[in-house]
């Protein structure tokens, strides 16, 4: 695929590299959006569990720890996502030229629910703390200030992040899913569009 033309986005711009397009010819996404969307996996995978554990542990230090990890955590996401939000605008995602456009609508709006959902929940988490009157610790390096005490509004974002969380395991639940899919069954070379050049061409 050396010298392919093929382009990002929906706007048509300078041809593009070829260690931007996979070995099926389909175009990739820029390395700067496959880092961010992998950092984000990582640490979407690591809130939940802290979340788990922190809820679970009876009142001891060790709980505090281990939330003070959730909410550093909860708020590094929501950095990211909106640094990859205004990064999406900078760089579209590519067009998927081979996939039926209903296949591409579904996997749209899949992707625009997980940039909800993934900021609903660190600000909904920061709320139900900050409502409670209480500082959020930043990993023990500096604090976000909390918000004046408000009971009602505070149960509200509460519920929100309880609920939200089922949102979160469906979201990935079926992302995942539809990636092995694309992945064992369609063979249509979809991961690789989210993943480095993988045959030495990035070398050259
Ligand atoms: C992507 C970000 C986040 C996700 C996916 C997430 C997810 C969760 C989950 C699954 C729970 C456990 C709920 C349960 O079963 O009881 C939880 C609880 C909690 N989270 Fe988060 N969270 C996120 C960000 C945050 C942030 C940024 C904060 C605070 C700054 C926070 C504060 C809390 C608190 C205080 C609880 C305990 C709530 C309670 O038991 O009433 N979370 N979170
Ligand atoms: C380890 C599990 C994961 C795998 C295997 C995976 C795989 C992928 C793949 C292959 C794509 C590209 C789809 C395409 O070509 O159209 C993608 C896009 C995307 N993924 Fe994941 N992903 C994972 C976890 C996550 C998580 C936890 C999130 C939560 C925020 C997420 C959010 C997104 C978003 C928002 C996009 C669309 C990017 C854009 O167009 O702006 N992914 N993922």
């Amino acid at each position: 695929m050396a010298g392919s033309s093929i382009t990002a986005g929906k706007k048509a711009g300078a041809p593009l590299p070829a260690t931007y397009v996979t070995a099926s010819g389909l175009p990739r996404y820029h390395p700067v959006s496959q880092a961010l969307h992998w950092v984000t996996a990582a640490l979407a995978l690591a809130v939940l569990p802290l979340a788990w554990v922190a809820v679970s542990l009876p009142p001891a230090p060790l709980k505090g720890n281990i939330f003070v990890l959730h909410k550093s955590v909860g708020l590094t996401i929501l950095a990211i996502v909106v640094l990859r939000i205004v990064w999406r605008m900078i760089r579209p995602a590519p067009a998927d030229p081979q996939a039926p456009r209903l296949l591409t609508l579904i996997g749209r709006v899949n992707h625009w629910l997980l940039y909800a959902i993934f900021l609903i929940m660190p600000v909904s988490g920061y709320l139900l703390s900050a409502l409670s009157g209480r500082d959020t610790p930043y990993f023990w390096l500096f604090t976000v200030p909390g918000l004046t005490k408000d009971e009602g509004a505070q149960k509200i974002a509460e519920s929100i992040h309880l609920v939200g969380q089922w949102f979160v395991y469906a979201l990935v639940l079926l992302h995942v899913a539809g990636t092995i899919w694309h992945l064992v069954i369609r063979r249509d070379g979809l991961l690789e569009r989210m993943l480095p050049v993988q045959d030495g061409r990035g070398s050259r």
